[in-house]
């Protein structure tokens, strides 16, 4: 395939590390370009002027629309079981998360709706909304387990998403979330719920090659800094990297917990200090992968973006896509709402959504940016005036093809 007269060729860039404070304002755009795909990658790339011959290639004339990597979501929770509007319902009238979880709701109402749901049917609910999302722009995810908090229905929920990956034409990354929550039967020792997850769960989800990350959700009231700590480092010798849940309703010590145990990254953030935002702008810091989606939907205070990225922190955007506090995985909504309400400039937005993304799924060498090379997963817009339009109008479906493997995507 050859694209020609896109007017934006968005983010145009061999991989350079992971960007950082300011370099995260540096998004590379050639104006009136061309794009070249040969099985499925991109072999080329320039302004129209020097394509002199376009050979027996199958001609596409954006005639005008611009055209962007696809987004790199690095967080979600894709496979559940069912939605949650009651617990919406709840807050609406003024219960916060906190109290729905700890009444037996949240995470836990997850899991046992979950529970009772055949493995084929998860599939088919989570291929239904990944082809969604792939139609939205996005074109790689990572899922998460979690709402298992069993061997046998977490090793369910990692088979299912096994079976996403197979399936699927995007790139799938697979973390264990076994610690997401204390399940009820465990609240009176939560010691053997953890030992649980340490010498059961992950032996058998190593054994089956079900992982790729481990997780925890390092929070008040579900796992603690030290129980996040030891609970990465045993994954860790297990060959799996953190990527933690940390800060999102109290400061926990999650940024510790993933600095010290080499976390891929550690997400979240709606509630921080100077200290945990002068850790994240170390040189070998994890990743900061803010999800403001789920900051909205819990009317919760948006991470401090601005202040992260002034402290050279390597800030990432993801949806959290999850029936309780993100049931959205528009990662076009979440760049949009990062320029809106955490003051990201469009540039710094769609880094952090694209090559960031990507470097927090370890997918850098396929995604992320126009490189020679790297998958030809695209987003082809409608028309748009400048690379901020996209931002600015939000709401608005701007994605008009998305481009996966080389194919329109349909
Ligand atoms: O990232 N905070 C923990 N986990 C999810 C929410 C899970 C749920 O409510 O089902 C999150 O926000
Ligand atoms: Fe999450």
């Amino acid at each position: 395939m050859l694209i020609t007269n896109i007017r934006h060729l968005i983010n145009v860039r061999p991989n350079t590390g992971r960007l950082r404070g300011s370099q995260l304002a540096e998004l590379p755009v050639l104006n009136h370009a061309y794009l070249k795909i040969d099985d499925g990658r991109i072999t080329g790339f320039g302004r129209m002027e020097d394509l002199h011959h376009f050979g027996d290639y199958r001609i596409v004339d954006a005639e005008g629309r611009s055209v962007l990597p696809a987004w790199c979501d690095s967080h979600s929770h894709l496979v559940f079981a069912a939605s949650r509007e009651a617990e919406f319902i709840d807050k609406i009238k003024g219960l916060s998360y906190a109290e729905i979880a700890a009444k037996g709701g949240g995470i836990l109402n997850s899991a046992r709706k979950l529970a009772e749901t055949e493995e084929e049917v998860l599939f088919d609910l989570a291929k239904e909304r990944l082809s969604r999302l792939i139609r939205l722009g996005t074109g790689a995810l990572e899922i998460k387990s979690g709402y298992g908090l069993s061997t046998e229905t977490e090793l369910k929920m990692l088979r299912v998403i096994r079976r996403l990956k197979e399936w699927a034409p995007v790139p799938v990354k697979a973390t264990f979330l076994g610690a997401h929550a204390i399940p009820m039967e465990y609240k009176g020792n939560r010691r053997a719920y953890i030992d649980l997850i340490l010498q059961e769960m992950l032996p058998a989800i190593v054994q089956e090659n079900l992982a790729d990350y481990i997780d925890v959700f390092c929070e008040e009231g579900f796992f603690s800094q030290a129980e996040t700590e030891e609970i990465c480092r045993v994954g860790a010798a297990f060959g799996l990297k953190p990527k933690i849940h940390a800060n999102q309703l109290n400061i926990s010590g999650g940024v510790q917990a993933g600095y010290r145990t080499g976390a891929l990254s550690v997400d979240h953030l709606e509630t921080i200090s100077d200290e945990e935002i002068r850790i994240l702008g170390l040189t070998d810091a994890p990743m900061a992968t803010l999800l403001p989606t789920a900051a909205y939907f819990l009317r919760m205070g948006f991470p401090p973006a601005r202040r992260l990225i002034e402290n050279n922190a390597a800030v990432v955007l993801a949806s959290d896509f999850n029936p309780g506090s993100s049931p959205s995985g528009n990662m076009n909504m979440v760049v949009s709402m990062s320029c809106i309400q955490m003051k990201m400039l469009p540039e710094e937005a769609i880094n952090a959504a694209t090559l960031n993304g990507a470097y927090a799924m370890e997918l850098e060498e396929e995604l992320g940016s126009i490189a020679t090379g790297k998958r030809a997963n695209l987003i082809l817009t409608e028309k748009i005036p400048s690379v901020a339009y996209l931002p600015y109008s939000f709401g608005e479906n701007l994605v008009d093809q998305v481009i996966i493997n080389g194919e329109f995507y349909e």
